[in-house]
């Protein structure tokens, strides 16, 4: 099961950790491919057996930028091609905008931007393609054109944001769900609570189990078939939150997790405006998955 890091989380695959999740919009892949080339030349990991995810942003859906940006991503990441190479947001934004400011939302064309990244899949580039934050229905309407279907969708899972239909919707659809902010972010800005891991059912089941709550969160992940991408910069906590194989949670105790008060975290509220991109309100960009 395929877990992230961070840049300044390198250790981890030191200790175990093979899934890296990149993106050209977190600004370091740079230093990804340096501590990468740096690992390799050590012989400290092989390229075969890495994950490596990155990600098109936003500026770049006009799709022959498509090519020119996963080119950028290999040459930053020092890769001849990418494991895994997703459409960050259903949401397009002016070539060459920078930042999250209304104006530079334009509208996308997912089919037009998904032909691109089919080209990527048959160059070998990018070894699979997928999208992120989409919700049940923008997945299904890329289904029904996709020659290539997307093989992941990076949404927020946690178990206060389960998404039971988008879970569903994957799995009778063969899409592999992928778990961003598996412990809801503590300490991010862009969630509305911080407060995942104290979420009292959590902390009970955690309590029965000898576990902290970060490991419920992120093996209630795995049990449900989920990859999940925890981050930290933390070396205890890189180790704690791989610890999470050799026990499960029992079928009670799952139970009492999706009695869980139901809350989406991130919001993309940036994404949706009255009178710029193609989402007036949030409810449009999610289809009322919120
Ligand atoms: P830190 O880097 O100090 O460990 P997410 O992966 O859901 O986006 O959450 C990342 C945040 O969770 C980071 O702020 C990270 O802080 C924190 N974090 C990572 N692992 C744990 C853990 N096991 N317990 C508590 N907080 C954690």
């Amino acid at each position: 099961m395929p877990f992230a890091i961070s840049a300044s989380s390198v250790i981890g695959l030191t200790v175990g950790y093979r899934h890296i999740d990149c993106a050209a919009f977190y600004c370091n892949e740079k230093e990804i491919g340096s501590a990468l080339k740096t690992l390799f030349d050590d012989g400290l990991v092989k390229r075969e057996d890495l994950w490596i995810t990155s990600k098109l942003w936003c500026t770049d859906h006009v799709p022959e930028d498509v090519p020119k940006a996963l080119d950028k991503t290999s040459q930053d990441l020092q890769l001849d091609y990418g494991d895994l190479y997703l459409i960050h947001w259903p949401v397009s934004m002016k070539k060459g905008s920078v930042g999250n400011k209304p104006e530079n939302l334009t509208q996308p064309d997912i089919p037009g931007t998904w032909k691109a990244m089919e080209a990527l899949y048959d160059s070998g580039k990018a070894r699979a393609i997928g999208v992120s934050n989409f919700s049940s229905k923008k997945l299904g309407d890329l289904l029904e054109i996709a020659r290539v279907p997307p093989a992941v969708n990076q949404v927020e899972c946690h178990p206060v944001w389960q998404q039971p239909k988008l879970h569903t919707f994957c799995k009778a659809t063969g899409v592999h769900l992928s778990g961003y902010a598996p412990l809801g972010s503590p300490g991010s800005t862009a969630a509305i609570n911080n407060e995942i891991l104290k979420n009292p059912i959590l902390l009970t089941v955690a309590e029965k189990l000898g576990k902290t709550s970060a490991q419920v969160a992120l093996r209630w992940g795995v049990q449900m078939g989920h990859s999940v991408l925890p981050k930290s910069r933390n070396e205890a906590r890189i180790k704690e939150n791989l610890d999470v194989f050799d026990w499960s949670i029992p079928e009670d105790l799952f139970a009492k997790l999706s009695e869980i008060k139901q809350e989406r975290l991130i919001k993309g509220t940036v994404y949706a405006h009255e009178t710029f991109g193609a989402y007036k309100t949030i409810e449009e960009l999610w289809d009322g998955e919120l």
